[in-house]
């Protein structure tokens, strides 16, 4: 059955760009970003890789470890490396698995076989630090993933994971919150002690809670 939010990440062991890696291992008490590429040597992975790649110290920040994973091997990914570090202008510091076998892609049903019989679509799977899938959003082979965007929502799991609060639509780090349905209005100036404004009785909106 399909990985859907909550369920534990599936562990597993595979060579990478960077030797063998162990998921767990890997991630230690660390939360994770898992995100797949159809093949090497395309355009598009290779303008993506280089944007995450930009994006790594604030990653870092969030202590969250990357993963990128395409069906090609090792030797390839550690040639096309050097491509992307040539075009895009970084230097790509995390492992790229490499799936030849397609067990991780499996694991994971990153192969969608209508889309594409034998390559992975652009997966992306966010893990907690308690090993558990926080996130799944799946592109087509056709569309460049915004990681700016996905440092946005490990923004709102993180806070969201510590406080009952919830983001509301095109919420950035720094802007008000919602207070979560579950707070009855009475308890809220003691948990949010910055205040509250109620906009309906369903709306309740707070200042960020873990902000100085
Ligand atoms: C790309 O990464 O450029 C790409 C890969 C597969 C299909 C289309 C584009």
């Amino acid at each position: 059955m399909a990985l859907r939010l909550g369920d534990f990440a599936p562990d597993f062991t595979a060579d990478s760009s960077a030797g063998q890696i162990n998921l767990y291992e890997y991630l230690g008490d660390s939360w994770g970003i898992l995100f797949s590429h159809p093949a090497d040597y395309t355009p598009v992975c290779t303008t993506e890789l280089g944007a995450a790649s930009k994006l790594k110290g604030e990653f870092d920040k969030r202590n969250v470890k990357m993963l990128a994973l395409s069906v090609d091997g090792a030797e390839s990914h550690r040639s096309w490396i050097k491509d992307i570090n040539e075009t895009q202008n970084t230097s790509v510091d995390f492992p790229i698995i490499a799936d030849e076998d397609k067990k991780v892609s499996e694991l994971y049903d990153m192969i969608h076989p209508n889309s594409s019989e034998s390559f992975t679509v652009r997966s992306v799977f966010i893990i907690g630090n308690d090993k558990k899938v926080k996130l799944i959003i799946t592109y087509p082979a056709s569309t460049g993933r915004n990681f700016v965007e996905l440092l946005r929502v490990i923004d709102s799991l993180q806070l969201t994971a510590n406080y009952s609060v919830a983001t509301p639509a095109d919420w950035k780090n720094g802007e008000d919150v919602v207070v979560s349905p579950a707070i009855k209005t009475e308890d809220i100036p003691s948990k949010f002690p910055k205040g509250f404004k109620e906009i309906k009785p369903y709306l309740r909106m707070t200042p960020q809670p873990d902000l100085k």
